[in-house]
């Protein structure tokens, strides 16, 4: 620890720090805790690049700030050539990641809000203004995603009168959002309920997010088991799992649902073990341009290294070992798709929604009509 005080939010904005952002640097943890100041729309793209920031939520967050630093950086520019600096910075933040749709949802946003405003001090707080009502929003989602999910566990209580063990993957909690996270919302929202339950995690090799998610359970007091990603099948098919709840980084119009690579494995799991699988996400995570998760959905292919090295952070500094001979050549898909009838419903901040193209529509009848 590097002696500040820890919080339990992954981006704010900070009175002491007026010309940036700040964030908790998520590429030390889960060893070291490190605030650090992101102080232009360069630095915000090289930090959803290398993952200081992460997590689908918390890069559209990331991306709304972004476009914050980057109205603050065309202050004494001309109304031409600030609309020019927004634009770059906008192509700028889309290049970093591509397969969470929050990221193009919040640039959209700011694009659209920013634009024709040529008044310097007017295009800053509107830019601020957009950046923190994005935050909120993730904030709020999550929030509700709790109340709606921690009704399943609940149910589940009531039926077998005992612990409820849940299944996570990646880190969809806290630290891939601003605050609660969509996965664990419900998960800590049954512990405040006083819901006795333990949490199963799955590493998520090559990056072990599900590290985090046991640095962020660990921190709150709640029961969880840590598993090599293998070892996942084995658990379902023993019994040792009642619900699944998983993050999305992009969800289909049809109710596909990409989210870390491994998910479908597990979804696969637990269809054969007849254990129920929910999708846990802001509607900000749903693409109206997308009809079919397999065909649409561009899934990022990450450096090999990731996955002939394991990392870790030895005394404040990122180390890594290799671990295949080299030579060998690897591959990094850094996600995977989901498709939808394996998906028992998708929980967001407007309710349970049952995983298929009409179920959708009726929930979301404005994406529909965003995309035709
Ligand atoms: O590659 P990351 O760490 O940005 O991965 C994204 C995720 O956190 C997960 O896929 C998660 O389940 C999605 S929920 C924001």
């Amino acid at each position: 620890m590097t002696g500040q005080t820890q919080k339990n939010q992954t981006i704010w904005l900070d009175e002491d720090y007026p010309d940036g952002v700040r964030i908790i640097d998520q590429r030390v943890l889960p060893f070291t805790y490190s605030e650090i100041t992101i102080d232009s729309v360069e630095s915000m793209a090289e930090s959803i690049l290398t993952m200081a920031v992460r997590g689908a939520g918390c890069i559209g967050v990331s991306a709304g700030f972004g476009m914050y630093l980057a109205a603050l950086e065309a202050r004494s520019l001309t109304p031409a050539k600030a609309e020019e600096h927004l634009n770059a910075s906008a192509d700028k933040l889309l290049a970093t990641r591509p397969t969470a749709t929050n990221l193009s949802w919040a640039v959209a946003m700011q694009l659209k809000a920013l634009s024709g405003i040529e008044d310097e001090n007017q295009r800053i707080q509107k830019a601020r203004e957009i950046a923190v009502g994005i935050s909120d929003d993730d904030v709020s989602s999550c929030r509700r995603i709790g109340e709606i999910g921690v009704k399943l566990i609940r149910d589940l209580h009531t039926e077998y009168g005992r612990k409820i063990n849940i299944l996570t993957h990646c880190n969809a909690g806290w630290l891939a959002f601003v605050k609660h996270g969509s996965a664990t919302a419900p998960i800590y929202a049954a512990q405040k309920a006083g819901i006795p339950i333990h949490v199963v995690v799955g590493e998520s090799r090559p990056r072990n997010q599900g590290a985090l998610t046991a640095w962020e359970l660990n921190g709150a007091g709640v029961e969880h088991t840590y598993l090599v990603d293998s070892a996942v099948g084995h658990i379902i098919q023993n019994g040792e799992v009642d619900i699944v709840f998983v993050g999305a980084d992009r969800v289909s119009m049809n109710g596909d649902v990409a989210n870390k690579i491994g998910t479908y494995l597990r979804a696969l799991a637990a269809r054969e073990g007849d254990v129920p699988f929910y999708v846990n996400f802001p509607s900000s995570t749903l693409d109206p341009y997308s009809k079919n998760g397999i065909s649409d959905i561009e899934i990022e292919e990450r450096p090999e290294k990731e996955v002939s090295h394991v990392s870790s952070v030895v005394e404040g500094r990122n180390v890594a070992a290799r671990v295949l001979p080299p030579g060998s050549p690897a591959r990094n898909p850094a996600f995977d798709v989901t498709p939808h009838q394996m998906i028992t419903g998708l929980i967001t901040e407007r309710g349970l929604c049952d995983a298929n193209p009409m179920a959708l529509a009726k929930m979301f009848p404005d994406y529909v009509a965003r995309a035709s």
